[in-house]
Order: structure tokens, then sequence, then C-alpha cells
């Protein structure tokens, strides 16, 4: 935006936003709120990781309430990522700027919208823009995306710019062929979008498609040779950054490779944090505007300077932006679930702290600096804020209370070169050090770690669960809040129904989605055609024998490898969970071998024998399509 000397003044992350959601208002889209980062009805994922999470069943072709043209904000959190904070651009907790089509506009109107809104809008330098395409899959019968590559070459030549096509296949290609003088690159599976990853690795019924990324070069950052020899948009030295990824869904993974979904859909990703970086020509995002009041507090905070003590100020910054939006949206420290994340994410943020000698409690005047960035453009920021630093505050002061002595134990431990898994469980039940976060210390103290420390850990925490569990069992009986009896019947009931789906379906079977009300549970799952009237007999059959069979239902938590490599856990999107999950199990009395295991946060009954309680039984009342390869099952205890 020209200023009145002339100069085109460099927008701030809030403006971008704004800017963002105005440009494709104008386009015709409709402004839909942020989804919360714990999603709703989803029990498959912990967090709200993408922009497309929120609006699968639309992608997958539902009418969405607000038309075909959507846009938004959605702030996300990929806790996948904890240990890679502290570089210049890796963080859990950010904001995806997203725009759909709903079986409307498509790669024309994208690309062409994406480059006006980033050269023309935020002002961006157009030389420094690099794409890339999809290179295509013979196997799998999907052409190369030369279609994109027409387009971006037409957009880039009416701007003056050489726009010469590269093939560089994988990413490890790249450090071998380099940039080439290149501007449109192709790539094979970096340019394919789906949540599960590539296209061998989606499961039956999950959407995805071929996508084009921008990427911003910043030329006074130097290639970095550890990470290959030669430099490529795709490298990870920080010389090029994704800005943006325009993902064309048009495909469905099916049982024998891919078909069309009904709609083609437009899923556009962009990072605020990113895109504003470059806004201001820093490839350091902890520079923005949402970013670097929070790096002044703790620089006041510490009488330190940001530019030697990087890596903590980051770390911090990084962990109490989403700690804080966490909390805004209802999540509290516990040791389970996102209340563990959450946990995790305040005790390493207060680690970092007394590092940076900051030893009073701090985390008030940090969260209020969150606050006050966000409080103007999100409501529930200004109305929540209290009550999250109420949370945070108290997280910290239990933290801070046994932190020095857990430094002490973890130095007393060094003396013996080596911790094992029983130290690592020894430091979180007594010093409520994170699991993660004693690993972290024994690298930085040159200690091994004991190499299964994981298995060690899980079984002491399921002894202690037990233990636990005994105790409290009294004290909760009568239903936990909120939780009526047939409400948990019914949740019993579906874990059955899945397990019922594997055995007589198979593998291609994947849960989509899962609801329960007083009067039935529905539960959606990915399988190509009808099912006949004799499949759902065999359905009904086997869950009331399993109800008979009287299976005990008990849970324990596991880290989230462990359970779903090594128990074997049904959980329908591996790489979505935290760090650790909750399991729960339904076995047979004489047995110590659980039919079903299951990631999940409850809660259950106790015996499955209850759902049969006055004479009841387990009946399928419909079965459909829910949308393309997915079908939908209605089930009632009568
Ligand atoms: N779904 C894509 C991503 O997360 C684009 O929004 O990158």
């Amino acid at each position: 935006m020209p200023s009145k000397t002339g100069r085109i003044a460099k927008m701030t992350a809030q403006e971008i936003r704004q800017a963002y959601l105005n440009f494709f208002k104008d386009r015709g889209h409709s402004i839909i709120p942020r989804a919360l980062l714990v999603p709703e009805g989803d029990p498959s994922t912990l967090f709200t990781g993408s922009g497309m999470q929120p609006l699968l069943p639309y992608l997958l072709g539902q009418d969405h309430p607000e038309g075909k043209r959507i846009v938004d904000s959605q702030t996300c959190l990929r806790a996948q990522d904890i240990e890679e904070v502290g570089d210049n651009r890796h963080t859990t907790f950010f904001e995806m700027l997203g725009n759909w089509s709903l079986g409307d506009y498509f790669k024309q109107e994208q690309l062409a919208w994406v480059w006006e809104f980033l050269t023309q809008t935020v002002g961006l330098d157009k030389n420094r823009i690099f794409v890339s395409c999809y290179s295509g899959n013979q196997k799998l019968g999907i052409p190369k995306d030369e279609e994109s590559a027409d387009i971006w070459a037409g957009i880039f030549s009416k701007s003056g710019l050489s726009a010469k096509r590269v093939d560089i296949g994988s990413q490890e290609n790249g450090y071998r062929l380099g940039e080439q003088g290149g501007r449109i690159f192709f790539y094979e599976d970096k340019n394919w979008w789906s949540r599960a990853g590539s296209p061998k690795d989606m499961p039956v019924g999950e959407p995805g498609g071929p996508d084009s990324e921008l990427f911003y070069l910043y030329p006074q950052v130097k290639h970095d040779p550890k990470y290959g020899r030669l430099c490529h948009i795709n490298c990870d030295c920080g010389r090029y950054i994704e800005l943006g990824n325009c993902v064309f869904m048009e495909y469905l993974k099916s049982k024998d490779g891919f078909i069309k979904l009904p709609k083609r859909n437009v899923d556009y990703g962009g990072g605020l944090e990113r895109i504003a970086a470059a806004a201001i020509d820093d490839p350091d995002v902890y520079e923005i505007s949402l970013m670097r009041p929070i790096i002044s507090t703790l620089e006041r905070l510490s009488g330190r300077t940001y530019d030697s003590n990087h890596t903590a100020m980051r770390v911090i910054t990084d962990h109490l932006r989403a700690a804080t939006f966490l909390g805004i949206d209802g999540v509290v420290p516990s040791n389970k679930e996102q209340g563990y994340v959450m946990r995790r994410l305040i005790r390493r943020a207060v680690r970092f702290a007394f590092d940076l000698g900051i030893e009073q409690n701090f985390i008030e005047e940090v969260t209020n600096a969150v606050a006050d960035l966000y409080a103007p453009d999100f409501t529930e920021v200004s109305d929540r804020r209290h009550q999250v630093i109420a949370t945070l505050t108290k997280e910290e002061k239990v933290f801070r209370q046994t932190l020095r002595k857990g430094i002490r134990k973890l130095d007393q431990l060094s003396i013996q070169g080596r911790l094992s898994g029983d130290d690592i469980f020894v430091l979180y039940d007594t010093f409520g050090f994170p699991a993660e976060l004693s690993v972290e210390e024994a690298f930085k103290r040159d200690l091994a770690v004991e190499s299964d420390w994981r298995k060690t850990f899980a079984k002491r925490m399921e002894e202690q669960r037990a233990r636990s569990h005994t105790a409290a069992k009294g004290a909760f009986k009568g239903g936990l809040g909120g939780h009526s009896v047939i409400h948990r019947k019914y949740h019993t009931a579906t874990h059955l129904l899945y397990k019922a789906l594997r055995e007589q379906l198979g593998d291609q079977v994947i849960q989509h989605g899962s609801n329960i009300t007083e009067e039935r549970l529905r539960f959606d799952f990915s399988y190509p055609s009808k099912l006949t009237p004799e499949q759902i007999k065999g359905l009904e059959d086997s869950v009331n024998a399993q109800i008979k069979r009287d299976l005990v239902v008990s849970w324990a938590e596991y880290p989230t490898d462990y359970a779903l490599k090594e128990l074997g856990a049904l959980g329908a999107f591996g790489d979505r969970y935290g760090d650790k999950v909750k399991v729960y199990a339904m076995t047979p009395k004489d047995s110590d071998k659980p039919y079903s295991l299951e990631v999940c946060g409850g809660p259950h009954v106790e015996h499955t024998g209850e759902l049969a309680e006055g004479g009841k039984k387990f009946k399928i009342i419909k079965e459909e399509s829910s949308s393309a390869g997915i079908r939908r099952i209605k089930a009632v205890l009568v």
C-alpha cells in the first residue's frame, strides 16, 4: 500500500490476514471463522493441523452451507514438529490462510489469484518466487501437471520473467540436479497432497491430489551443503521458503488405485507467518509483527538479547503462543491427549526460560503479550484471556517448584553416563518432567539414553495406572460428568462394530467419523460398495456375540508409536496424534489377548455385557452412502 512518501509500506501480519480475507471475499468467497484447535466430532486426531481438516466433508462432496467459495485463516497446531522448533521458520502453532473451491473454479483462477495476492497486494518481489508442479505417476495413471505449468508460464511471461521448466523427481534428486536456472520445477511425491502423505501411503477413502507450491528465495541465505550438494527449491537449508500450496484435490484412493471425486476442488493453504516474513524480507518468522513483541518481552524479562539467544527465545515464543490458543480453545494441562501436549509445551517453555536466567514466574507477562496481539482480531482471545492466564500460570507454578530439583536429579544421573527408562519415569512421576524433555536434557548432557526407554516407560506407566485406577474406581461410580450410561454403551458398541467391519470386510475399512447421540450411533468408514443384507446381518451377529462374551473393557496410555506399531491398536491417522495416546482394550475374561484395541479418549462401559441390559440387542437400522467411497451405518441397542 503506497504511503504518503510514495514508497511501498510493508504490511504487518495482521494486515496481510485481513487483506487476504478481503481479496477472496471480493472474488465471491464467504469468510468463515477458524475451527477450534481441538477437532470437533473427530476422535481420530488430537489437533487441527491444516486448514482442510475441518472442511473434509465438503471436499468429499457434501454441500457447504456458505457455498462453493470459502476463505478463512485457520489456526493450526502440529505437535509432531515440537523438536524442530528453534530454527528461524519451524513452529508448532501457525495460521494457515485458506481459500477453497468446492467444485467451482480450478487451476486457472487459483494460480492467477495467488500470484496477484502475493505480488500485488502484499508486494513480494516477483523475481524471487519459484513454483513446483506434479511430475505425474504413470503407474497410478495420474498425468504430469503440464496444465498448471502452462498457466504458470503464462503468468511469468506476462511479468517479464523467464519460466524454464526443470524435471527433478524426488527431493534427493534435487540435491544432485540443483536449480539449473529454472522457475517451474516438477517433483513426484513432494507435489502430491493428502493428509496421509504420498499416494501409496493413503488409506482407501482418503482424498488427495497434485499440488503446486510457491517458494520465496532469500538470496541473502547461503546454501548449507550439510543438506545436500546443490540447493533446490525443496531444499531444507532455508534459502527457499515455502509460502503456500495450491492443492488440486480431485482424487479419492480406492481399492485398486484412484478414482475421481464427485467434484474437483481447490484447497489452498498459505502460511501467514511465512508470508509476513517475506513481506519484511526477513527469513526469520519470529521477526514478524505477531511474534517480535513476544521476543521483546523475553529480552526485557531476561536482560539478554534475541541475537545471542535465538533458540531459547524462539522455543518459548512458539510454545506459549500454542499453549495460549490451546487454553482459549478449552484445553487444560493434564497427563493425557491434548492436555499432555499443552503441559509439555508449557514445561518446555519454563525449562528454556530457566536457561535464559528467567527464574521468576514470567508466563503471565508473555501470555499477555500474546493475547494483546490476537485480541483485536479474535474476540474469543479477549473474552477468555484471564482464564487462560490463570491456567497457564498455575501449570508454571507447579512445574517451577520441582524444576530445580529435577535438574539436580538429572545432573546426578549424568554421573552414571546413561539414562534408563526407569530414570525417565522417576523424572516424570516425581519431578513432572515430560518424558521427551528428559530425553532432550540427556542429549544436552551427552548422556546415552536406553534404546527402548519408551517400552520401559510405558510399562511403569501402566503399572501406576492400574494402581490409581483401582483407587479411583469407587470415587467415579455413577458416571463421569456429561457422559450418560447410554452414551457410553453406544461408544463401546462403536468399537465392536469397527472391529467387526475390519474382520468381515478387510483392512480397507478405515474409520472416517463417528457420532453418538442418546438415540443411536453413527459410523462412517471407507468401503467402495453398498453392503449386502447378509453382510449387515453378519456384522450384527458379530457385535451381539462380543456383547454376550462380556469382554472386559480397560485402558492404558502409551507412547503413540508403541500403541500403533507394536500393539497394533486401531487408529485412523497415525501421524496426526500427539506423542501419547490412550488405548482401549476389550478382552475376553479367560484370556489376556484383547479382541479389540483402539486409540480412543473414552469413556466406555466396564463390560460389554452391559450393552445387553434389559434384553437389548445391537441392530443396524441404516446403511447408506455418506460420500464417494464412504459408507455410513446407523445402529441402535433395542
Ligand atoms: N492442505 C494443504 C496443506 O496443508 C493446503 O492447504 O498444506
